[in-house]
C-alpha cells in the first residue's frame, strides 16, 4: 500500500487527479469504480478543471458507482445518481455511467446484473474509495463476514448517524444500500483510498497499524497489490 500525505484536502484532491489524467491518458476507454460522499467533491472539482482545460477527455471512459440508498428514487436529492449529476456527470463529458439502481424491485437481480456489466466492460482499471468512519469501503459494514459480490446491507447505526447531517428533518433517511462487494473492489487493477479530515484519524491509525482487522473492512485492501492511499495532514494526525 502506497502512502502519499498531502498539506491538505486540496493537495490530496490534486494528487487524485493526478492518477486519474495518467490512467485516462495511457487508456482513454478506462472503466473507472466511482464514490460519493464528501471527501471526492475536491477531486471531482479538479476533474471538472482539468476536463475544461483540455488536459482529460472522459469521452470514452466508463463509471460504475460504488453504492446507493435503498430503496431511493433516482432524482431523489439525497440519491447518489443525483450526488453524481451534481458533482460530475452534469459538469463534463461522461456518456456512459451506471450507478446501482436503488428503485430496482429485485435489489439481489440489480446487483448480479451490476457485477456481470462490470465483467462484461473488461473490469474496472481505477476504483476510488472513500473510508467510512467506522472502517467501510463503499457500504460494506464492519462484520464477521462478507459477501464477495454486490449485494444489499443494512446500514450501521454509526453510518446512519454519519451520514444524517445530508437529510433534512422532513427526509427519510434509508436505513439499507446497495453497494459493490469487498470481492468488486478488489477486482479493480488500481485502487485509490482518499481519506481526509480530523475526523477519520482514528480509523486511519486503526488501517496502519500493521493488523488486518477484519471489522475494518478497508483492511482487506491491505492484501490488494496496487493500493494508493492519498491522505491530509489531519487524517494522518494520528499516524
Ligand atoms: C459513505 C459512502 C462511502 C464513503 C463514506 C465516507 O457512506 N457510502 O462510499 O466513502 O461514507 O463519506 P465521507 O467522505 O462523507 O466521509
Amino acid at each position: 500500500m502506497k502512502k502519499i500525505i498531502c498539506d491538505d484536502p486540496i493537495s490530496a484532491a490534486e494528487a487524485a487527479a493526478d492518477i486519474f489524467e495518467t490512467q485516462i491518458k495511457e487508456k482513454p476507454k478506462t472503466v473507472l469504480g466511482l464514490s460519493t460522499g464528501s471527501t471526492p467533491i475536491g477531486l471531482y472539482n479538479e476533474l471538472v478543471s482539468r476536463s475544461k482545460a483540455g488536459k482529460i477527455d472522459f469521452s470514452n471512459v466508463k463509471t460504475f458507482n460504488l453504492d446507493e440508498y435503498y430503496p431511493i428514487k433516482t432524482g431523489h436529492k439525497q440519491s447518489y445518481s443525483s450526488f453524481m449529476n451534481e458533482h460530475l456527470f452534469s459538469k463534463t463529458k461522461f456518456s456512459n455511467t451506471r450507478l446501482l439502481s436503488g428503485e430496482a424491485s429485485n435489489p439481489h437481480d440489480e446487483c448480479a446484473k451490476f457485477d456481470a456489466e462490470i465483467i462484461a466492460a473488461g473490469g474496472i482499471d481505477l476504483q476510488l474509495l472513500g473510508l467510512g468512519r467506522n472502517g467501510h469501503i463503499g457500504f460494506n459494514e464492519p462484520a464477521v463476514s462478507y459477501p464477495i459480490g454486490s449485494n444489499l446491507v443494512d446500514l450501521t447505526e454509526d453510518t446512519l448517524d454519519a451520514n444524517s447531517r445530508f437529510f433534512s428533518s422532513d427526509e427519510t433517511q434509508p436505513t439499507q444500500a446497495l453497494t459493490m462487494g469487498i470481492g468488486s473492489i478488489f477486482n479493480a487493477r488500481q485502487i485509490l483510498l482518499l481519506i481526509t479530515g480530523e475526523g477519520k484519524a482514528d480509523i486511519t491509525k486503526k488501517l496502519f497499524d500493521g493488523v488486518l482487522h477484519t471489522d475494518v473492512p478497508a483492511c482487506f485492501l491491505l492484501l490488494h497489490p496496487n493500493v494508493t492511499v492519498i491522505l491530509d495532514k489531519a487524517a494522518a494526525g494520528k499516524l
